[in-house]
């Protein structure tokens, strides 16, 4: 490790950053500057290498040898580069599935990120653990006490939970790098905005951040520069000033793409596939719904409007006080999520890590997982079925993997996802229930999902989707439905205009 000598710096450079998996080039020779103050967006498609360098420059995952890392006066060859040597040149991380303890509380998730503050004898303060918890708290606007087991916090508080952790000794220093993986991946629109917000503040005081995400307007509205990488190599950095949305899609996907959805499917029936009646329980005062064979039906709402709990009520994933469920005309009771799954509802959860996916398995087994009934033939497995299912999979959600015997958890974030998405369309379910189904997915990708949900919905699947963004829904959707104070307030018809959809969340209008 060498001092360098003063002169002009920038808070970081790498040079020469590679990264081989198992005889694939992940990252090739990343070269990158970071200039002090600014926030720096790196981009780029769903396995182009973006988490792979926050790895590297965390120092969790090794480079391959030759790569040089500089944090402001500090440079060290990749091979120096430990967790201890980065946090102490001040870089400061939140991954991309944030190491956060569900069974314990904030204040000590919070201290888990720091030193526990210790009193006489070493023993931990916990009262001065809690005071620092709740400035913390308050500072950051954070909906919880420092008691609240963390795992009892919505998504969105988890994330934030993480992002003041890794903020919390970093306050008015100027120095180092705060490096975010998504950070806004998890979040609704609402909380988007005000993580933003805060984030340009703490750039206006001087902290340099590198930021990645898959959403190009938050991009366009908070970076002042962007990197971009494509299949590992870096394309381009650009000032965001001037630049437009359209060329930043082409510089990440490598050929210009309009961000348009699926089209809306032709006829629209009449019948119902599933018709929900009275529902109450958890936010929900009375649900009516209908959702109609073949079409997408958004529902939109704010954060806490009770959008992800009506899915998994649907599911029987969530207990129900009251209320009358019709499938494809017959009743249907969701007792369970088993017995969702055995009449043909099948549901996409927002939380992937905890509830969707099969960790320590194959990519092949997480595809299969759900359909082993169709590939257990007279006792035997039929694993020729089997491979060429997954095969198609990969390539119709363009799966990014070496091999689909990897484990999961090898998978970029963005290629988890399509996994779960994969597993459930190739079910053909009779009621499809999607939880911000393109959460961390490229904007190829995003387009290549809806259509692959439309094809699935003219072979007799019916969907009903939650996404936070207006602009996604309003193209996805045939129909949306506006969800507000625990009620279906009013239901918009094609052609569906994201503002009018963000008014009817907003605003008592079209209540019954
Ligand atoms: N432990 C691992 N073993 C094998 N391959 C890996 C491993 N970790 C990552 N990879 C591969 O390296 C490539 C880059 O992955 P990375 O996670 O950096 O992508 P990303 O740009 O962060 O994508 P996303 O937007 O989906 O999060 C991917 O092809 C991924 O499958
Ligand atoms: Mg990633």
């Amino acid at each position: 490790m060498t001092v360098l000598d003063a002169g002009p710096r920038t808070a970081l450079t790498v040079r020469g950053l590679s990264k081989t998996y198992a005889g694939n080039l992940a990252l090739d020779s990343l070269f990158l500057q970071v200039r002090p103050g600014e926030i720096h967006a790196l981009l780029g498609g769903n396995g182009s290498g973006k988490s792979t360098a926050v790895k590297i420059l965390a120092g969790v995952e090794a480079a391959d040898p030759g790569g040089e890392i500089v944090v402001g006066d500090v440079a060290a060859g990749v091979s120096e580069w430990t967790p201890v040597r980065a946090h102490a040149a001040g870089l400061r991380f939140v991954h991309q599935q944030p190491a956060v303890f569900p069974d314990l509380t904030v204040a000590e998730n919070l201290a888990l990120g720091a030193e526990f503050p210790r009193g006489v004898a070493g023993r931990i303060d916990w009262s001065s653990l809690h005071a620092r918890t709740q400035n913390l708290l308050d500072r950051y606007q954070i909906n919880a006490t420092p008691k609240t087991p963390l795992g009892l916090l919505r998504a969105a508080d988890r994330s934030r939970v993480a992002i003041v952790r890794a903020l919390q000794d970093r306050d008015d220093a100027d120095a180092g790098v705060l490096v975010l993986d998504e950070p806004t991946a998890a979040l609704p629109d609402a909380e988007v905005a005000y993580l933003l917000e805060a984030l340009r503040g703490y750039a206006a005081a001087g902290q340099t951040i590198l930021y990645i995400s898959h959403r190009l307007d938050e991009v366009l509205s908070v970076a002042d520069r962007v990197t971009v990488l494509r299949d590992g190599r870096k394309v381009d950095t650009v000032e965001t000033k001037g630049l437009t949305e359209s060329r930043l899609i082409e510089l990440i996907v490598g050929r210009p793409l309009d961000r348009v959805f699926a089209p809306p499917i032709a006829e629209v029936t009449q019948d119902a596939a599933l018709s929900v009646r009275g529902l109450v329980g958890g936010p929900l005062h009375g649900v009516d719904l209908t959702l109609r064979k073949g079409e997408v039906l958004g529902i939109a709402g704010l954060l806490g409007s009770g959008r992800s709990e009506l899915l998994r009520m649907i599911f029987g994933a969530q207990p129900l006080d009251a209320g009358a469920i019709t499938l494809e005309g017959a009743s249907y009771e969701p007792t369970s999520p088993d017995a969702a799954m055995k009449v043909g509802i099948a549901y996409v959860p927002e939380d992937r890590q905890a509830d969707a996916l099969l960790q320590g398995c194959s990519v092949r087994q997480n595809l299969s997982a759900g359909s082993s009934s169709s590939y257990f033939h007279r006792l035997l497995w039929r694993h020729k079925q089997e491979r060429a299912d997954s095969q198609q999979s990969i390539s119709d959600f363009l799966i990014r993997l070496v091999s689909d015997q990897q484990p999961i958890e090898t998978l970029s974030g963005g290629n988890q996802q399509k996994v779960v998405i994969a597993r459930w369309l190739w079910r053909k379910p009779k009621v499809l229930l999607l939880d911000e189904p393109t959460q961390g997915v490229d904007v190829a990708a995003r387009a290549e999902i809806y259509q692959l949900v439309r094809k699935a919905t003219t072979q007799g699947t019916s969907v009903i989707l939650v996404v936070s963004e207006p602009e996604e829904l309003a193209h996805a959707s045939d129909r949306v439905a506006i969800l507000r104070g625990g009620r279906i307030t009013s239901i918009v018809d094609r052609p569906i205009d994201a503002h009018r959809l963000t008014e009817l969340m907003n605003s008592s209008e079209g209540r019954p």
